[in-house]
């Protein structure tokens, strides 16, 4: 018998009669279920108020009263579970949420794609080179990304490796906010040597003291400070691909009455494993997190509807979050009926941009890129799409680095194809480097004020 008074043919396991995609193929299962044993009695990376108070706001952000902006790596490695990576990546999605708070004039909920970004689903289960066929590299929480037979074997140790680097990286995340270094009164920690584009440098300098401003007004006119505003709240987020883990890492809270997966607090279902009676369907209703869904191309207006009555039957505010990654070019023909298609159901989702994956492509050297122009134009028409449709996109969700890498094309310093050789970095998905994000940031908040009449 079930714990859940909601669901009583659901527990954490009972995903293990559907067939699961896109998981790894261990040699020994033995150690395997070792690993997975102990994860079990580790402690949760995250607690269940905060996962509550993530679905609150995501309910408001359903509202129109909040905007999600959910960035990170593709793929995190255990070699970036550094201190300096850490930190600017988390400046790089602060700085973006300012401008973003500044022109939306609503207050952004901070998502990072960290902490536990550690699986990825890979279009094929093999690689072949020169002849030789292994693997593919399915993140480090499985196996290595080196061209080897030992590299790329599915170590069942990694899924530890991968839980001790997450509790790594959120224990100083957690403490960076903590010590204020997101406090909106000190702007000046959040330096801006990484922009280089001039133009960029002084719109951002000039948004940041017109915050300054307000804040200081607001201070000496209520003769408060503005612990709100001072205090950046951060949640986490990864793909819930590795189901063993997952299921691992979900608890059952006696206080709330509810099963939650305690490694994150928003996990979300990938677009290759969105099947309606797959593993990871099964997996993700039971859980009580707010859950993000990817909606790309190949998902039919039907599917999607089964997918929303699955996963939130209770039609829970704050639960759902559709994340669409149409691309660029077919955004404008598809987007509407999914809208639509939702209506329908009477259900109330978030609806949010990921602008990357239907932008990926190939350049003629072989390497995968995206182009700037059609991420912005991608994110411009979800947010006039939905206007038109009566709906409201609620938010962005990005892969990005604190970096100045080239691994994504365009941008106010021009990167271009030749550019892509010189600091190309990720094993998997092109980010957008700190610069582009900001920009990306900006062109958000100058459509916002556009809107308002006040360009
Ligand atoms: C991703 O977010 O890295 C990803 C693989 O996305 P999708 O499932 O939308 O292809
Ligand atoms: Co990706």
């Amino acid at each position: 018998m079930s714990k859940s008074p909601v669901m009583s043919n659901w527990h954490p396991a009972t995903w293990q009669n559907k067939p699961a995609t896109q998981q790894p193929k261990y040699r020994d299962p033995v150690a395997l279920e070792r690993a997975v044993a102990a994860l079990g009695r580790l402690p949760p990376l995250v607690v269940s108020w905060e996962v509550e108070s993530l679905r609150a706001e995501l309910a408001k952000a359903q509202r129109g009263e909040q905007f999600l902006l959910q960035g990170g790596d593709c793929a995190e490695s255990f070699e970036d579970c550094q201190s300096d990576y850490i930190a600017k990546r988390l400046k790089v999605l602060l700085q973006m949420s300012l401008v973003m708070l500044q022109g939306l004039k609503r207050p952004i909920i901070r998502v990072g794609r960290f902490a536990g970004q550690y699986a990825k689903p890979r279009s094929a289960d093999t690689e072949t080179r020169d002849g030789v066929t292994l693997p593919t590299y399915r993140g480090d929480n499985v196996n290595r990304p080196g061209f080897t037979a030992a590299e790329r074997e599915p170590d069942p140790q990694l899924l530890l490796r991968g839980y001790e680097r997450a509790s790594l990286t959120l224990n100083f995340v957690r403490a960076l906010v903590d010590g204020g270094f997101a406090d909106l009164h000190h702007p000046e920690y959040w330096d801006l040597a990484f922009l280089r584009h001039a133009p960029l440098r002084e719109a951002y300098q000039a948004i940041v003291d017109s915050i300054a401003e307000s804040l200081e007004f607001f201070e000496s006119m209520s003769g408060q400070r503005v612990h709100a505003a001072a205090r950046a709240e951060f949640y986490t987020s990864h793909e819930g691909l590795h189901l063993l883990s997952e299921q691992a890492q979900t608890r059952y809270i006696e206080r709330q009455k509810k099963w939650y997966n305690l490694s994150t607090h928003m996990p979300w279902i990938g677009m290759r494993t969105a099947q309606l009676d797959g593993a990871h369907v099964e997996y993700f209703r039971g859980i009580a997190n707010p859950i993000g869904v990817k909606v790309g191309a190949g998902m039919s207006a039907e599917w999607l509807q089964e997918l929303v009555e699955a996963l939130n039957p209770q039609n829970q505010p704050g639960r759902l979050t559709l994340i669409h990654r149409f691309g660029a070019k077919e955004i404008e023909q598809r987007l509407p009926d999914m809208v639509d298609a939702v209506r329908a159901t009477g259900s109330q989702v978030l609806w949010v941009c990921d602008p990357m994956h239907g932008n990926t492509e190939t350049t003629a050297g072989g390497v995968k890129t995206r182009r700037f122009d059609n991420i912005l134009a991608e994110v411009e028409a979800a947010f006039r799409i939905h206007e038109e449709c009566g709906s409201m996109l609620g938010g962005v969700h990005v892969e990005l680095t604190g970096e100045d890498v080239t691994e994504c094309v365009g941008g106010a310093r021009g990167l271009t194809e030749a550019d892509l050789a010189r600091a190309y970095r990720s094993q998997v998905d092109p980010r957008l480097n700190a610069e582009q994000s900001l920009e990306l940031a900006m062109m958000i908040a100058r459509r916002a004020g556009a809107r308002r009449g006040h360009p």
